[in-house]
């Protein structure tokens, strides 16, 4: 797909990640619908991106709420007339051990910790994979779904609930490129390792140190390379239900 003129919705779009999928997309020629639960950072990704020459329109939406989510895909037709694919993006982490013992009190990964990683996560991707699948068949129109995974999907320490929901992602990719071919829908999936986030640029430099120890090329990935992943996979149209591994060589 040449993303000239294409309509694309990124999650998780006011920093990280999503702001650079943003500024990359506007920079190919591509109009965005820029989702997220923070108003003010969109905005400024919204003038950014409006300062390529393309068309780009924010909005406020908690991605793990149906009828939300719902309502997001039909006003983003409404606004641009058509779709033509989604980044999901939008993703938290809320660490912990399973359980830990420290002394005579035992700990556990809470509940609430669980569940609040798998909503967004999981049911985020769900929600707005399947609305933007569902707009597509209306349509009429071929299109593409990349969902962000993680290399924590192979099972990482404290990371029982993201590493779940990041597996679980690439679970969807699979199975709605078998679905949705016949559409001319594809679906693939990014899977980053390390990125110089805020989040990961946050880390003590002791403890950053010991992570790029256990990259083969010894570094962070730039968030651009990231990026170029995701444009790969809207832009070569013989790729679906694969994932591409842009971690460095790393393995956990
Ligand atoms: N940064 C990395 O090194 C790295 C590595 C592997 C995977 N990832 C994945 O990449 C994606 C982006 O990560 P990031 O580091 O840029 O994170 P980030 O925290 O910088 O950005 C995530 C964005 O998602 C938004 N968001 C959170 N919950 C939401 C919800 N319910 N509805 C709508 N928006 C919501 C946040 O407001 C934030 O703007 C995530 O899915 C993450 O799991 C990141």
């Amino acid at each position: 797909m040449e993303l000239q003129d294409k309509v694309v919705v990124i999650t998780g779009a006011a920093g990280g990640l999503g702001k650079t999928f943003a500024q990359d997309f506007a920079a190919q020629g591509a109009h965005l619908a820029l989702v997220d639960l923070n108003a003010e950072k969109l905005s400024e990704v919204r003038d950014l991106c409006t300062a390529q020459g393309v068309k780009s329109e924010i909005y406020t939406a908690d991605v793990s709420q149906e009828t939300a989510v719902e309502e997001l895909f039909e006003q983003i037709v409404q606004d641009f007339g058509t779709l033509d694919g989604v980044i999901n993006n939008a993703g938290i982490i809320r660490d912990s051990l399973l359980v830990k013992k420290k002394e005579d009190k035992i700990t556990k990964m809470s509940i609430s910790q669980w569940q609040h990683v798998l909503d967004v996560n999981l049911t985020g991707v769900f929600l707005c994979g399947r609305e933007t699948a569902a707009q597509l068949l209306k349509l009429g129109r071929p299109g593409v779904i990349v969902n962000i995974s993680s290399i924590s999907r192979a099972g990482n320490m404290g990371q029982t609930n993201y590493s779940a929901s990041k597996a679980g992602v690439m679970a969807m990719t699979v199975t709605w490129a078998k679905e949705l071919s016949r559409y001319g829908i594809r679906v693939g999936a990014v899977a980053p390792g390390y990125a110089k986030t805020e989040m990961i640029m946050a880390i003590r430099p002791e403890v950053q140190e010991k992570l790029l120890s256990t990259i083969p090329l010894r570094r962070f990935a730039e968030p651009s390379e990231i990026s170029h992943s995701v444009r790969y996979i809207f832009e070569n149209d013989f790729f679906t239900g694969r994932v591409i591994e842009a971690d460095g060589g790393m393995r956990l």
